[in-house]
């Protein structure tokens, strides 16, 4: 048990809550939303919101580490995001440069490996380069596991999934009968996450309430958070206000509590 102090979102008063320590979700992912409110609060252009909410990252993904957290997905750029102005796209693709390029020895020094999920070979080389060099330059980390869905979006997983599966049954590899969750999880881009692969918990900064085609089969059963910040303002703090919510929950997975069970 460890204690924190938090901010009710709703009254503003300050508690201190108690976080179990034995119940640490493997697998947060995050969808980080809020940049460009963020940025125009302050009159600022979008752009600053993104830059700072690359900083977010740094100080969110040390703290998921300290946690105990094991893997950390974030949801940076969606096969959507194309239909942003290209002034913000081209900003958003130079934005792991960047990150990579100042933040590696850090994730090294924090133990933290690079993995990266989603269509990247479309991605611009030097952004494709600088993913690669992390990747490899924190391959002999055994820490967390920090995931980026970079040009990700759910349905085209999904899609690419079933393509694979079809080419095995049409070669004869594979009978239509022996398909199942086991063999679709091996074609998802979670894969090499093993056990990990399913979020445990999904936390939405910035008040809204959807899903926007992040990982659709993997949060079956994950708890969802919903964080009033805005990803800018997000930080260590808010990250535990939100495991601690979790910790209040009581998973099923479809099934009953031992409490209701007789
Ligand atoms: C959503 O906010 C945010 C994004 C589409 C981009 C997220 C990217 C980062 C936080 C930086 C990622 C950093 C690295 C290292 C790749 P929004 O722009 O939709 O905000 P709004 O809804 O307020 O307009």
């Amino acid at each position: 048990m460890f204690s924190f102090f938090s901010k009710d979102q709703t009254t503003g008063e300050v508690a201190e809550h108690q976080l179990d320590e034995a119940n640490i979700p493997a697998h947060i992912a995050i969808i980080m939303d809020g940049n460009g409110r963020w940025a125009q609060q302050r009159h600022l252009p979008r752009i600053a919101g993104h830059k700072q909410g690359m900083n977010t990252v740094k100080t969110v993904a040390k703290a998921a580490s300290h946690l105990g957290v094991k893997v950390l997905t974030l949801y940076a750029f969606s096969t959507e995001n194309w239909k942003r102005p290209n002034a913000e796209v081209n900003y958003l693709m130079k934005l792991p440069v960047d990150f990579f390029g100042t933040f590696v020895p850090d994730l090294i020094k924090n133990n933290i490996r690079v993995k990266v999920m989603g269509y990247t070979d479309q991605l611009p080389a030097a952004t494709q380069k600088a993913v690669a060099d992390a990747i490899a330059d924190t391959r002999h980390c055994t820490g967390m596991v920090l995931n980026f869905a970079l040009n990700y979006g759910g349905r085209a997983e999904l899609v690419t999934a079933v393509q694979h599966v079809a080419q095995q049954v049409q070669s004869g590899q594979l009978d239509p009968a022996e398909i199942d969750e086991t063999m679709l999880d091996r074609q998802l881009m979670t894969a090499d996450l093993g056990e990990l692969r399913d979020p445990d918990l999904l936390i939405r900064t910035s008040g809204e309430k959807r899903l926007s085609n992040f990982m659709l089969w993997q949060v079956a059963y994950s708890e969802f958070v919903f964080m009033q910040e805005h990803w800018p303002d997000f930080d260590q703090t808010a990250l535990e206000t939100a495991i601690y919510e979790y910790q209040q929950r009581h998973r099923r997975y479809g099934g009953l509590t031992p409490d209701t069970e007789k």
